[in-house]
């Protein structure tokens, strides 16, 4: 049986965090971000995880905390942008919950990645890699049972969208 959780896929500065935290509020459930409890299991900001101990270490950490998301059920859950794009990890996602793919422009989502903080992913990028690792990745979004697009909107209209199309596949009665 598929759980009841609501997972938030997609590149960084895709809005998951932020959408998902009001989605959340407006669905009367708890949210979660994967990043945070990676965060808080390794006692160190993800930054520094990638700084000392590589990008290899941090996605083995992400294997381990999709684990712990079995666990939940009912809550939404946003996902840092690297998480789904392993072989398998999508099948996974798919059996906890409904998975959305929050879908932006790859420029207005690097323009809002870069303005809110320190993603590892970014850094020593040329822009032409930077679209590389977006073409590769659409792939893995692709799987998710939901598409949402968000290019040009708001966080409050996206929330909107996203709570339409929730309700459209019977998933949110609110
Ligand atoms: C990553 C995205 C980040 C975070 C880490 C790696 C990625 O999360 O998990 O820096 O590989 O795309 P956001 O998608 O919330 O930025």
């Amino acid at each position: 049986m598929r759980l009841d959780n609501v997972i938030l896929v997609g590149f960084m500065g895709a809005g998951k965090s932020v959408c998902g935290r009001l989605l959340a509020r407006r669905l009367g459930r708890c949210f979660v971000e994967t990043d945070d409890m990676i965060t808080a299991a390794a006692g160190r900001s993800i930054p520094e995880i990638f700084r000392e101990d590589g990008e290899a270490r941090f996605r083995a950490l992400e294997g381990e905390i999709l684990e712990a998301i079995r666990l939940k059920s009912g809550d939404v859950i946003a996902t840092g942008g690297g998480l789904p794009c392993r072989e398998g990890r999508m099948q996974t996602l798919r059996e906890l919950g409904t998975v959305v793919w929050l879908r932006g422009d790859l420029p207005e989502l690097l323009e809002r990645a870069r303005r809110s903080g320190d993603r590892p992913m970014l850094l020593g990028r040329t822009p032409e890699e930077i679209a590389a690792l977006y073409r590769e990745r659409e792939a893995y979004y692709g799987r998710a049972h939901l598409t949402v697009d968000t290019a040009g909107l708001s966080v409050d209209a996206s929330v909107r969208r996203l709570l339409a199309r929730l309700r459209e596949a019977h998933v949110a009665r609110v």
